[in-house]
């Protein structure tokens, strides 16, 4: 019996390069070690805490699904499907709500971190994480799949679960995270961590003109200090420079030999215009694969893929739910 994964991404925005080495690819690893039965989610309902335009958020939906399929879930063995199809996963955040008190939820880091920026905090983000647990309690999974940001949330679904336990009688699996191992934060194009929120990403996706436009924009004037402590971090070399940094460090993804790009940063110090036209052609090869297959998939491929998903899944929630509804006292 293959053990069962689940876990859930957003739907805001469009995946970029840290997205997919930080996380997307980690799926696909499991996926292909064959131990997992997989199911991954669109959590639209998580993401309107972040996107309010229906236009958006239908597109981000969709482009979210073909990248999925297109890095490698196929979808003929992972299950894929939304969490707005399956009305269980608000019903189950509701009961919890009736468990939870407001101080343990003040003290999850995603609404700490909010309140520190001063910003006006909304109901759904506050509740962010119990949403998040009746998404993973609602199936029982053996493993979920998580960055460490996201490890508080699978804790709180495990209190939570135990609370409804000890209240109600024995209903939850306790679920218990697997904090993928921690992927080196990738480097935007100024330096800083890549994401959308900088505008600093390369698109997974991009066309090779896009992804040689972003390229070529990568800061090449960082200091030698960091590109130093890159090599002593690789635990086998202390001495060598090797410049740009930025450029390094997203090449290396590509290319994980790393004896081999180090030699070809040496061998073309101070030409970055060269090292970045190898790095555009790496990128592209890459990814030229995985374009063309998400180029095959239409909007309608989505739509039955997500409808497939929702119908295999809505079977467990129902299930599950209408032994919850028995368990809290509301079936006559
Ligand atoms: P963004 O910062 O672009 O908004 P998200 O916060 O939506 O990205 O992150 C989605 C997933 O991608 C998370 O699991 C996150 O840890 C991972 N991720 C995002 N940016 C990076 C990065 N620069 N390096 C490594 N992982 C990243
Ligand atoms: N909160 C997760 C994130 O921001 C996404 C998510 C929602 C999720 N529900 C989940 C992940 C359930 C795992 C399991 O990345």
């Amino acid at each position: 019996m293959k053990k069962r994964l689940l876990s859930g991404i957003k739907p805001t925005g469009k995946a970029h390069v840290g997205n997919y080495f930080g996380a997307m690819k980690q799926s696909v690893d499991m996926y292909e070690s064959n131990e997992f039965d997989c199911h991954v989610f669109v959590a639209d309902y998580h993401g309107l805490n972040f996107i309010q335009d229906r236009h958006v958020m239908r597109q981000n939906i969709i482009d979210l699904v073909k990248d999925c399929v297109a890095i490698g879930l196929d979808p003929a063995h992972v299950t894929l499907y939304k969490q707005s199809d399956i009305p269980e996963h608000g019903e189950l955040t509701w009961i919890f709500d009736t468990l939870t008190t407001m101080p343990y939820l003040m003290r999850a880091h995603a609404y700490k971190d909010a309140e520190a920026k001063g910003n006006e905090i909304s109901v759904g983000t506050f509740n962010y994480p119990l949403l998040m647990a009746a998404d993973i309690l609602l199936y029982e999974p053996d493993v979920v799949p998580v960055g460490q940001d996201q490890k508080q949330h699978v804790e709180i679904a495990r209190d939570t679960a135990q609370k409804f336990n000890n209240t109600y009688g024995e209903t939850f699996k306790l679920p218990v995270e697997k904090v993928l191992p921690a992927v080196a934060t990738v480097p935007g194009i100024d330096g800083r961590k890549m994401s959308k929120s900088y505008s600093n990403t390369i698109p997974l996706f991009g066309t090779k003109d896009e992804i040689a436009k972003a390229v070529m924009s990568i800061v090449t004037d960082s200091g030698a200090d960091d590109e130093i402590k890159i090599i002593q971090n690789e635990g086998r070399e202390t001495e060598a420079f090797v410049r740009p940094m930025n450029l390094f460090r997203i090449h290396r993804l590509y290319r994980p030999d790393y004896y081999e790009l180090k030699d070809l940063y040496l061998g073309h110090q101070n030409k970055y215009s060269i090292l970045k036209e190898a790095l555009i052609e790496d990128i592209d090869a890459h990814i030229a694969p995985m374009r063309a297959k998400r180029e095959s998939i239409s909007d309608d491929d989505v739509k039955s893929i997500l409808s497939t998903g929702a119908e295999k899944m809505r079977a467990l929630a129902q299930a599950k739910m209408a032994d919850i509804r028995q368990k809290i006292g509301v079936t006559l």
